[in-house]
């Protein structure tokens, strides 16, 4: 059987924890025995989440903290530090959507505010998060970084979400080599169509409308699957995986669709 027992008490921050994916990469390691500092800007989600670890029997705190702000990003550590002696991980998960539009009528607002929490928001994590793993001595020292499909591959209509995590998978490369020699992991995990509050209020029939356009199973990922991902990605499992970018996505970045004719269908029924 696969021993995932090595993420026990190991001390983990996650940023935009409380809800979508971020939740559920919290909700995961808490069940698995890690010790979670829940992070975001909504203070009654995160407690929730908290709670909710807390009641099965696992170990959270919740700290409010912008990842777009060089000095929450700090003191987010600090509290990890502080609250649990040390920091052996940091998964890099807030991120917000942009609007779609053809790239040359995005504002620069836009650009600045998409930027700022879905690639400088990633850098931040990653400059006082490593430095922190450091400091903690820890012997195996793990940074995920949820990049997206849109890290992978063009998206007409996309540009800002899809350059800034484009950027993403670039520092994870980057970092990956300048941290193997000191033990610390960095990985990518680059999602396809998942079923999160990041849909806004897209009535439900135009998300799954999507997820028929852009997953070739035609379904919606569950956020649990991320968790999982993430679990053995900070497990000593995976201590010889890094600066890889993971996708998770059905297929979705294996290539394109093209139609085709079966000569058998009959043995589908
Ligand atoms: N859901 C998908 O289909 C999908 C696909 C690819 C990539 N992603 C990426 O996964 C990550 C999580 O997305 P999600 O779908 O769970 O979104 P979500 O909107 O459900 O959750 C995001 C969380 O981040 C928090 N947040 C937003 N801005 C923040 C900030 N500045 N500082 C701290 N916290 C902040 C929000 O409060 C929220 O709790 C994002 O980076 C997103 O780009 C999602």
């Amino acid at each position: 059987m696969t021993d995932f027992s090595s993420v026990k008490d190991k001390v983990v921050v996650i940023t935009g924890a409380a809800d979508g994916l971020g939740e559920a990469i919290a909700q995961c390691f808490g069940e698995n025995g890690m010790k979670v500092v829940v992070s975001d800007i909504d203070a009654e989600k995160g407690n929730k989440v908290v709670e909710q670890i807390k009641s099965k029997g696992g170990e959270a705190s919740f700290i409010k903290a912008d990842v777009s702000k060089e000095i929450d990003v700090k003191e987010m550590m600090d509290f990890a530090v502080e609250t649990y002696g040390c920091l052996d991980g940091l998964v890099n998960n807030a991120g917000i959507a942009a609007a779609n539009r053809p790239t040359h009528e995005y504002s620069v607002a836009e650009f600045d505010r998409l930027t700022s929490v879905n690639l400088k928001g990633v850098f931040l994590g990653l400059k006082f998060g490593v430095e922190a793993i450091l400091k903690s001595k820890s012997s195996s020292g793990f940074i995920i970084n949820i990049a997206s499909l849109a890290g992978l591959l063009g998206n007409s209509s996309m540009g800002l979400y899809s350059s800034a995590k484009h950027g993403v998978v670039g520092l994870t490369k980057s970092a990956a080599l300048d941290y193997a020699p000191y033990n610390i992991t960095v990985n990518a995990i680059c999602p396809g169509t998942f079923r999160t509050s990041i849909w806004g209020d897209a009535p439900e029939e135009q998300v799954q409308q999507y997820a028929k356009m852009l997953s070739p199973n035609g379904k919606l990922g569950d956020p649990k699957e991320i968790g999982h991902l993430a679990l053995f990605l900070a497990s000593d499992l995976a201590r010889y995986i890094s600066g890889s970018a993971i996708s998770i996505d059905a297929g979705s970045s294996a290539g394109k669709l093209t139609p085709s004719k079966w000569s058998h269908p009959e043995i589908l029924v």
